[in-house]
């Protein structure tokens, strides 16, 4: 997997969010600062994006980023049109990308290359967000610290163990944990590892937090405030999934490992979850468990970051 290349976020104002590192930190705290205030206050933000209008493409299923993504648009007052499938099927990015330019106002894209999201940036000079890719899956954890913050009070010093694969997920979770300050620890099997070119980014940008990848699990939950994790086989790799279900048995999120974390720690998962595979159904359904937490500030961090983008 390659790394795209990073062009620095401007401090100005947020032009995209093709990935995690869009965001200047202050702009990161500025999102969640907003979410809360839209959490807390629907009514105020009603009208925010009246006229504006936003194209969805999806080439994956999804259930919480689509619905999330089209009730933050009408909770502002906004209108979205919605393609489901290949983005580059009957004619290349660059053209979808300058149609959508003539019609709308932004662009929200999930897509199994992260080329496809840099591409329609690039073409339609629109503001361009990444609802996830094979590499990013940066509004998932813009939900993810928002979840994290309410419950704790704060980021800087939590630790996040991350265990299971070193996916899309993993990587925005690496990044988001940098900017924040949150120690983050990642355990996956060998050859799963986070991207390198990802943890050197995340590991040059740690402001006194510490970025950790290992094989171990056990190590990685030990005095973490968080314990998350994701499915082994990521959309499109489903023609792995027998292999990495014998590879990944010994990395399942159970009560024993979760045990091993604070007693105050929390069981994070993005969704949908494999029960008895990378998670047991004792921990997603026991009371340490957040993950509807996490699912409705997906809501919250898309309006904070749609106002941002498009106001
Ligand atoms: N967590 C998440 O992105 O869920 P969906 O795939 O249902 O959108
Ligand atoms: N890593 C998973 C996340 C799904 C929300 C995938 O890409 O399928």
């Amino acid at each position: 997997m390659a790394v795209s290349a990073y062009q620095p976020a401007s401090h100005a104002r947020v032009v995209n969010f093709r990935h995690d590192l869009d965001l200047s930190t202050e702009h990161l705290h500025g999102v969640l600062d907003l979410a809360r205030q839209m959490k807390q206050s629907r009514q105020r933000y009603a009208s925010a994006l009246k006229g504006r209008y936003v194209a969805l493409l999806f080439e994956k299923p999804s259930l919480r980023t689509r619905m999330t993504f089209e009730l933050a648009i009408k909770q502002l007052g906004g209108d979205f049109v919605t393609q489901i499938g290949l983005i580059a099927e009957r004619e290349p990015i660059k053209d979808v990308a300058r149609n959508l330019a003539r019609w709308t106002d932004a662009i929200v894209a999930r897509t199994y290359s992260q080329q496809t999201v840099e591409e329609l940036a690039q073409w339609s000079e629109l503001p361009v967000v990444n609802a996830l890719s094979d590499l990013y899956h940066p509004c998932q954890a813009l939900a993810d610290m928002l979840t994290l913050k309410e419950h704790f009070g704060r980021l800087r010093g939590l630790k996040l163990a991350y265990v299971g694969d070193g996916n899309n997920v993993a990587h925005s979770l690496l990044l988001c944990c940098a900017r924040f300050g949150i120690h983050c620890s990642i355990a996956t099997p060998a050859g799963y590892e986070p991207a390198a070119g990802i943890v050197k980014e995340a590991s040059q940008l740690a402001n006194g937090s510490q970025i950790e990848i290992s094989n171990d699990p056990v190590s990685a939950v030990h005095s973490a405030h968080s314990v998350y994790t994701d499915v082994w086989a990521s959309m499109g790799q489903e023609s792995e999934a027998a292999e990495r279900n014998k590879v990944f048995a010994a990395y399942q999120v159970n009560e024993e490992l979760l045990g091993k974390a604070r007693k105050d720690a929390v069981f994070m998962h993005c969704l949908p979850a494999k029960r008895g595979q990378e998670v047991t159904d004792a921990v997603i359904e026991s009371a340490q468990s957040v993950v509807f937490d996490q699912a409705e500030n997906r809501l919250h961090a898309q309006k904070a970051l749609l106002l941002m983008l498009l106001q």
